[in-house]
């Protein structure tokens, strides 16, 4: 009984000196799909993150939704296709990514924070003027896929001092046409535009994989340099979430960490403790 009393103090103790560090501190979280399939993990997300905005943190929630796009794109008969990370996107894809995204997974986000006792607000690249987006360059393969050209963060600020904000990735251009945004790109400008202190990515691997095979190849840090030199050689979803942490970076956060999603409170882990997980990648 003892022991165990005394390694509750020795955890309380040990996120002390982060709490302070990180008291009034905005940090960037990236939902990813993959992270967000079990239902009980989904709980543990929302629960950690209402504990991030009790303890003074101002949390901004960017979230994807991959394997539910493509669930829904399975059960209309639309062909799912990627092309070097990025989701093929025909006019129809764009349109079934929007309604699973904001329709769906940002309003059930959205309430599962509120109901774990922190009101949420959610919202896309449309709101306030949140996204400009313009077609990325090889558009000629991808279809509808923008890139985001600049963040209003106005909107956010306005909402972050009362709520948590959480941003569902699509965008629209001025002509009123919509885009599929990669929800990594999103965070990775988001916390950027932000001045965010920290950007962290959950993701359903262990952190970046030297082979993507191996999960015990795991790279458990690396500079922006060696981030910017290997950018060319990466594959699937690692190319985009690494531009990302890169991005936040160079936007000023002193460090950006893909960590497991599919492991319970890695986000508490990863803020509050010494516990080295995932990857973190640094200027
Ligand atoms: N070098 C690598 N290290 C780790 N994972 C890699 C690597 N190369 C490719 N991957 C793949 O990247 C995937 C994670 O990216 P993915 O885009 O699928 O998910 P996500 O970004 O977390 O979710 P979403 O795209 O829905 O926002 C892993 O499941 C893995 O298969
Ligand atoms: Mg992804």
């Amino acid at each position: 009984m003892t022991g165990a009393h005394d390694s509750s103090v020795a955890t309380l103790l040990e996120a002390l000196p982060y709490i302070r560090e990180f008291h009034g501190r905005t940090v960037v979280i990236k939902y990813g799909g993959a992270a967000m399939l079990d239902e009980g993990l989904r709980e543990d997300f929302a629960a950690d993150v209402v504990l991030l905005k009790y303890v003074g943190l101002n949390p901004v929630i960017v979230h994807g939704g991959g394997p539910e796009i493509t669930r829904y794109m399975e059960k209309l008969d639309l062909e799912v296709r990627f092309h070097e990370g990025l989701r093929v996107s025909d006019a129809e894809t764009v349109e079934v990514a929007q309604m699973v995204l904001a329709g769906k997974l940002n309003s059930e986000i959205v309430q599962r924070l509120n109901r774990h006792g922190q009101p949420a607000v959610g919202l896309s690249g449309e709101d306030g003027n949140l996204f400009e987006v313009a077609p990325v360059a090889n558009a000629e393969q991808v279809g509808f896929v923008g890139s985001i050209e600049r963040v209003d963060v106005d909107v956010l600020n306005h909402i972050a001092a009362d709520y948590i904000p959480v941003i569902a990735s699509s965008a629209s251009d001025r002509s009123g046409q919509s885009y599929n945004v990669n929800a990594d790109e999103a965070a990775g400008k988001v916390a950027a535009a932000l001045g965010a202190h920290k950007a962290i990515f959950l993701t359903d691997v262990v952190g970046w994989l030297e082979d993507p095979a191996d999960e015990s190849s795991r790279i458990s840090q690396a500079t922006v340099a060696e981030v910017d030199e290997k950018l060319p050689s990466l594959e699937g979803g690692m190319r985009p979430k690494l531009q990302a942490c890169a991005d936040a970076i160079r936007g000023g956060a002193q460090s950006a960490h893909i960590i497991d999603g599919r492991a319970p409170h890695s986000l508490l882990l990863e803020l509050f403790t010494d516990a080295g997980i995932g990857t973190m990648v640094i200027p």
